[in-house]
């Protein structure tokens, strides 16, 4: 059944563990994260970008959601709003029946330029007062996403920024995120800690600290009723890259999160992990696959067939991963 996201994070933060946050475009990727469900027997929170309601089309979006939910009745699923930019795409979103809304004040309408705490507060705030009577949940976003590497300069998610400050300045502000819950009521909070979206996170090969796990541990002492989010969480498997290189892919080097960091930021209340860019690598490198090696196949269900089947793996490994088999 279709679920309020508090209540899938409340049962995550009782029993210690965290759940991957897939974002859905099509079908296909829908079909992907259940499977991967079923398999493991754990919660779903299946997210729509702006984008993916662009590229599906609204009631597409809706009704390939409703029929995950449909298909599959006893797996309780959240319908999330991934970086609602203004209270009006979030409201857009209660319309089509989502059960959770994330409004990311952090930037501006524009989803480019950095807000001002005050302009993030009220933003927030208003989403709050709108979606609670509801039963719907809210995630707030706290801070500049981004690592150090990434934000100076950074073009790929618009969090570039002033190349004077420090990494420490660029996290979020405990204190700030004390105050913000206080003044928003919001159930979850993405929190900036050193990650950055896309594939292209870090140019180096992580070497253990990667995560700003001290800053996760003050942030959830402050807040402890607040579940914490991590965004742009993909680990960028090394393997994945390998099969879209081998298969006539241009990808550069590049480095993700690695799962024992997402393991331990679970421990200090880490709850929703935003998971995107890993199912795009699996999807582009089965297709690649299966594409190169079969070059006269044309039915596109040969070609999707293996990209779900990638895709589920990926989900499947994170469902297990993250603590959530059997959780359902
Ligand atoms: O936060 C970004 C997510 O990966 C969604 O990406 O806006 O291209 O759909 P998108
Ligand atoms: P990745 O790009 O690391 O998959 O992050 C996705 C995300 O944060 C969606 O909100
Ligand atoms: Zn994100």
């Amino acid at each position: 059944p279709l679920v309020s996201m508090r209540e899938l994070l409340d049962h995550a933060a009782e029993n210690g563990y965290g759940i991957p946050a897939f974002n859905v475009n099509n079908l296909e990727q829908v079909q992907a994260v259940m499977e991967a469900a079923k398999e493991t027997g754990a919660p779903v929170i299946l997210q729509a970008s702006a984008g993916a309601r662009k590229y599906a089309g609204e009631s597409f979006i809706k009704h390939l959601i409703q029929a995950a939910v449909e298909a599959y009745p006893t797996i309780p699923l959240v319908m999330h709003q991934d970086h609602g930019q203004s209270p009006d795409v979030c409201r857009g979103a209660v319309d089509l029946g989502f059960t959770s809304v994330m409004m990311d004040g952090s930037l501006e309408a524009d989803g480019k330029t950095i807000a001002s705490y005050d302009y993030n507060v009220e933003v927030t705030r208003k989403v709050v007062d709108m979606a609670h009577p509801m039963g719907i949940t809210v995630e707030g976003e706290l801070g500049c996403l981004g690592s150090l590497e990434t934000m100076r300069g950074d073009k790929e998610d618009g969090h570039g920024t002033d190349a004077t400050m420090t990494r420490e300045q660029l996290l979020t502000d405990p204190e700030q995120a004390a105050d913000f819950i206080a003044r928003t009521q919001v159930d979850a909070l993405a929190i900036a800690i050193g990650t950055s979206h896309g594939a292209y996170k870090f140019s180096r090969k992580p070497t253990g600290d990667i995560l700003a796990i001290g800053r996760i541990k003050e942030i959830h002492r402050r807040i402890p009723n607040t579940h914490l989010v991590m965004h742009g969480s993909s680990s960028v498997p090394q393997e994945l890259l390998a099969i879209i290189r081998q298969h006539g892919g241009q990808m550069k080097e590049t480095y993700g999160v690695p799962v024992e960091e997402i393991q331990e930021a679970i421990k200090h209340g880490v709850r929703k992990i935003n998971i995107d860019t890993d199912i795009r690598l699996a999807m582009t490198g089965a297709v690649r696959k299966f594409l190169a090696e079969n070059p006269e196949k044309f039915d596109m269900r040969e070609w999707m067939k293996p990209a779900r089947e990638a895709a589920r793996l990926v989900c499947k490994q994170r469902y297990l991963e993250f603590g959530c088999e059997g959780q359902a």
